[in-house]
């Protein structure tokens, strides 16, 4: 592993240059997600454990992504993989359905106490494209409103105003514009989204008075993930009736994906048994992964965990811990600061300004905090390298010296940031992109 002294060793890269050089080839960006697309620095895995991931060079670090969130307990949790292996063994792909599916579901809904019927899909995309499908179905409108820095995936009806790093492209503030992310999104498509800010429950008011009859749903992300986790203001999801258990409020529907399987790729979209009901006859829904075998498992054995033992507790319990030893250090250097987030998922912008929403995150000092994510990484802490992206916590960070590893590696990568800063060489400030950051920011 990579020492926590302020000139840290560089990051062996060589093997990861040469499947990255091999891999660009025949995967567009060399990987297969845009998201993991980080030109020369694109990271190979070797594998993971616990809260502990290994690149294919050998270098070692405490995992502060897993997996963008979904692996909630750790990376080869036995007892999940034990039982996803007993079942996988027995077949995985029938297109018939087995019991797992439906302790899986039934799960779902006893955690939640509120969805009445669910079904699973493999990916949260399609999670949150059957929703809008059915909640269109049931309402018989055609819009969707979404608010603007929200991420629900890939799909089409999705992918407007998502994570434009311009704020004016998002149009003016009283009236935002649906901003295609990327090319191809049909403009048919992408104008029946309604752009909406978060926390702002005057706009949306004004909106439904201009709008509401052609409006089916609206579809929000209880925190603001793709911000770091910017919260709801007090009253917002009241006023809006759109999140669910933690802040005890029922929505009509609902998607879940990522950590109900610990990084096995099972999702699953739920809610009212009158509006679920509308399949199987009147809406489509299917497909030949959904609730495959494995992904049904995982369900099954993580929920049980969550349900069984104090996973979640420890998750939160760790987080805190975390951010108590980030509180100290930004405290001691001096600097504006907020965490934002839930403490299993949280992110910390360098802002006088408590966020609000996703047009606050431009004002936030992101160069700054851009660099110390990267420079963390050469000190065996690797959050995303990017300042919209929360840090996730799994339970496995709790039983060895993760918290004190990227605690340690936070205050050596933010001195050496604050240092290039000072000498006029922060990498961020130059406008200059990720790889180099680490460089610069490391003199
Ligand atoms: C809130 C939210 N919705 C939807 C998705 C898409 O899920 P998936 O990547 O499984 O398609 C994500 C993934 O990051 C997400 O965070």
């Amino acid at each position: 592993m990579s020492g926590t002294s302020n000139t840290p060793s560089p990051l062996r890269r060589a093997r990861q240059l040469e499947m990255y050089r091999r891999a660009i080839r025949t995967l567009p960006g060399g990987a297969n997600s845009n998201f993991r697309a980080w030109g020369e620095d694109t990271i190979y895995v070797d594998r993971g454990k616990g809260g502990r991931v290994w690149d294919i060079d050998g270098n070692e670090f405490v995992d502060l992504r897993m997996g963008y969130g979904p692996v909630i307990l750790g990376h080869g949790d036995e007892r999940v993989d034990d039982y996803v292996n007993g079942r996988m063994r027995q077949g995985v792909s029938f297109s018939l359905t087995s019991e797992d599916e439906v302790r899986a579901l039934e799960l779902v809904c006893e955690l939640t106490g509120w969805v009445e019927m669910a079904r699973m899909t493999v990916s949260g995309t399609e999670a949150t494209m059957h929703l809008m499908r059915l909640a269109r179905a049931f309402t018989g409108k055609d819009k969707i409103v979404k608010f603007e820095g929200q991420y629900h995936g890939l799909h089409d009806y999705a992918l407007i105003s998502v994570s434009p790093n311009n704020m004016a492209d998002l149009g003016d503030a009283d009236n935002p514009v649906g901003l295609a992310w990327g090319r191809g999104i049909p403009n048919a498509v992408a104008n029946t989204i309604i752009p909406a800010r978060f926390n702002n429950i005057e706009r949306l008011r004004r909106l439904f008075e201009m709008q509401g009859h052609e409006i089916a749903a609206v579809i929000v992300e209880p925190v603001l993930g793709n911000a770091q986790g910017i919260l709801p203001q007090e009253g917002f999801h009241k006023a809006l009736r759109g999140a669910a258990e933690y802040f005890g409020i029922t929505p009509d529907l609902a998607s879940f994906a990522k950590a109900m399987g610990n990084g096995y790729p099972a999702a699953a979209f739920g809610g009212r048994r009158d509006i679920m009901s509308l399949l199987p006859d009147k809406v489509s829904h299917g497909g030949t992964y959904a609730g495959n075998r494995v992904a049904a498992a995982a369900v099954v054995k993580t929920l049980e965990i969550i349900r069984d033992t104090d996973a979640l507790e420890t998750v939160h319990r760790t987080g805190r811990r975390i951010q108590d030893g980030l509180r100290e250090v930004v405290n001691e250097a001096g600097l504006p600061f907020h965490f934002t987030g839930h403490p299993s998922m949280f992110g910390i912008m360098f802002t006088e300004k408590v966020a609000t929403e996703y047009r606050d995150w431009a004002d936030t000092d992101h160069a700054l905090y851009d660099a110390v994510a990267v420079g963390m990484q050469v000190r065996g802490a690797m959050p995303e390298p990017d300042s919209r992206e929360p840090w996730f916590v799994c339970e496995a960070h709790a039983k060895d010296d993760s918290v004190d590893i990227a605690v340690s590696a936070f205050e050596e990568s933010l001195k050496a940031a604050l240092d290039a800063r000072a000498r006029g060489k922060l990498a961020g400030d130059r406008a200059l992109g990720f790889g180099s950051a680490v460089g610069a920011a490391d003199e």
